[in-house]
């Protein structure tokens, strides 16, 4: 390996040193019983992006956050891996709570607003071109750039968490009456704050006739 490339690598050897030692401190039991299995109460599905990792944003610990990203949180009802996630978060973890989390300056999103061709991912971000489409005239009616595109974050998100809801997965869980809550929020990356979209969704109600499963 290139002088540059091992230097990288053994910052995170070493980056692992320090969380090795601040387990062995542990003295709670924690990381024993999370050696045996997990018990989290919630799924995360944000965007792939570095910068918003979701157990330090929520201050949630190792074994409290089920986590799915992909490249602007997008939620396709034929995505198997999406669907893989959700159906072991809900149907074996029994989750409580799914929370859709965008990031205001989102590329994925500001990408999908412009004509450039990108290459494969063209495909995945026409899902929140659909998302414009929904919204055209709102969208359309912002001049400045940025704020485009931090409006479609926000309603790529809710039409994300909607995705979510009509999904069988989700469908049949408030069927069977089992406690789940999908919400929609927005990262603000400069401030830290985790913004509420107010889409919660805890059943079928608002979901319109053709959505709601009987
Ligand atoms: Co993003």
């Amino acid at each position: 390996m290139c002088k540059d490339l091992n230097y990288g690598f053994n910052e995170i050897l070493e980056g692992n040193k320090d969380w090795v030692e601040f387990v062995k401190n542990d003295t709670s039991g924690r990381f024993n019983q999370l050696a045996k299995g997990q018990n989290p109460e919630i799924l995360w599905i944000g965007c792939a992006d570095s910068r918003v990792p979701a157990n330090e944003i929520t201050g949630r610990k190792p074994g409290e956050v089920f986590v799915h990203r992909n490249i602007a949180n997008v939620c396709v009802h034929s995505d198997m891996n999406m669907l893989s996630v959700l159906d072991y978060a809900v149907n074996v973890l029994k989750v409580k709570h799914v929370i859709v989390a965008g990031h205001y300056g989102c590329g994925g999103v500001a990408a999908s607003l412009s004509r450039n061709q990108f290459g494969i991912i063209d495909n995945w971000l026409c899902h929140i071109k659909d998302v414009y489409r929904l919204y055209a005239e709102e969208i359309d009616a912002i001049t400045d750039e940025e704020q485009k595109t931090d409006r479609l974050v926000e309603l790529n998100v809710k039409e994300q968490v909607f995705n979510l809801c009509t999904t069988s997965i989700i469908q049949n869980a408030w069927k069977n009456g089992q406690p789940l809550a999908i919400h929609g929020t927005v990262i603000n990356i400069a401030t830290g704050e985790l913004i509420d979209q107010n889409c919660t969704f805890t059943s079928n109600e608002g979901l319109g006739n053709i959505f709601a499963y009987k």
